[in-house]
């Protein structure tokens, strides 16, 4: 591959960016994972991350990907043949769907367009329905990565608590944490999912369960065989500042620089960036006469937003043409919007110039590919970014 000068501008929903101090603090020589100095930097780090999931119950760290900790929600809280209810909001619903069922456990998924998220009415219509309380978790995607969409976790635990069901409430954050408000013990959360490589700014390689009393509870009567995910030992060994078997080290390093970083800038105040950008680009993408996948406004995505191509223009040949002219790689559609989508990354290490490129490298795509639209998107996230209230929100204290 010929060298291209300048830096490649990586906009895909995750893996972000990493900033350069987190690269700095990986840098570093391989330590021992028994020794003292590791201990600190675990306990550390154990306690650092359950600001991020607002909760004071334990956080499970995994050298894994987000698919591990996926793994580990299930088989730490369920046993063969039991009941969990899904909801098919797109692609990364659709994968830990098919992971329940490969495990053995029984799925209902309740279906949606893919332009939309899990809907609390239907939730609590078949909770009520379930009256002899087979189904035993409730499996949500809160940022649905394929889609763009946001569902709303109160109203679902709402609807739980009105029907009086006991089943356990799984969220997945991979691509929320860190980002999007979320609230690990205020919204009553069971299972906590997350992964280090999108809003905590990590590269690929972490993944997190936070966990309720009431999961851990489940888990010691949970049958289904599980081992390098028992939350069990991980915690027993976490609360000593150990872990059962070797911990990725290195990326240890990198969350606490992370977590401090999330700290300097304010959370409240990280997810206000986030809810500018994503505005931002949602009105870039009108301007263009574009759509946006999502249809529900509440439930807009502040880390990514998938917008429709016209039907006879493959959202894949922009993609192309946007990576070969202007080293910008976006993401892909998935699944059933392959070819009908692209997806921005507005998430991580982002600020107003880094979305200012990124819409220009779509514009200019646009105009490349020949896609019919009106170059006045670029402008109107550039309005949208210095509206008093906006440039307001953003100077609020950390
Ligand atoms: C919402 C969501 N869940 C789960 C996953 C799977 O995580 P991983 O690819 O890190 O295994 C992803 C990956 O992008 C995701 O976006």
């Amino acid at each position: 591959m010929r060298y291209q000068a300048g830096r490649h501008f990586l906009q895909i929903p995750g893996p972000t960016n990493v900033p350069d101090r987190v690269l700095r603090a990986i840098d570093m020589p391989t330590m021992d994972h028994r020794g003292p100095e590791f201990q600190a930097l675990a306990l550390e780090v154990l306690e650092g991350l359950k600001e991020v999931f607002q909760t004071r119950e334990p956080v499970v760290i995994y050298p894994a990907s987000g698919t591990g900790a996926w793994e580990a929600a299930l088989v730490n809280t369920l046993s063969p043949g039991e009941r969990v209810l899904m909801f098919e909001t797109g692609q990364f619903a659709t994968l830990w769907k098919k992971m329940a069922d490969r495990l053995g456990l029984k799925t209902e998924f309740i279906a949606t367009d893919w332009r939309r998220g899990a809907d609390a009415a239907q939730l609590e219509e078949r909770l009520l329905a379930d009256t002899g309380h087979e189904i035993k978790a409730v499996a949500v995607v809160h940022n649905e990565t394929s889609t763009g969409v946001t569902s709303r976790i109160p109203p679902l635990r709402a609807a739980i608590d009105r029907a009086r069901h006991p089943a356990l409430l799984l969220v997945d954050t991979v691509s929320s944490l860190g980002s999007i408000e979320y609230r690990h013990d205020d919204w009553g959360v069971d299972v906590t999912v997350a992964g280090s490589q999108k809003g905590l700014m990590l590269p690929p390689g972490l993944s997190f369960n936070a966990v309720s009393a009431k999961a851990r509870t489940a888990a010691r009567q949970a049958k289904l065989p599980r081992s390098y995910w028992s939350w069990e030992e991980m915690q027993a060994s976490n609360t000593q500042g150990w872990f059962p078997y070797t911990p990725a080290t290195n990326l240890l390093y990198g969350l606490r620089e992370a977590l401090a970083m999330l700290r300097e800038e304010g959370l409240q105040n990280v997810f206000l960036r986030h809810r500018r950008h994503g505005e931002a680009t949602r009105r870039a993408v009108r301007a263009w006469g574009l759509e946006v996948l999502c249809l529900v406004p509440e439930e807009y995505s502040n880390t990514l937003t998938a917008v429709l191509t016209p039907p006879d223009h493959d959202a894949d040949h922009l993609r192309r043409i946007i990576l070969e002219r202007f080293n910008m790689s976006l993401g892909t559609g998935l699944g059933k919007l392959a070819g009908r989508v692209f997806r921005i990354g507005h998430l991580g290490d982002f600020n107003d110039l880094t979305l200012i490129g990124t819409l220009g490298g779509v514009e200019m795509g646009l105009a490349t590919a020949g896609i019919p639209h009106r170059r006045a998107g670029v402008q109107a996230a550039m309005d949208s970014l210095t509206e008093p209230a906006s440039m307001a929100g953003e100077r609020r204290a950390a």
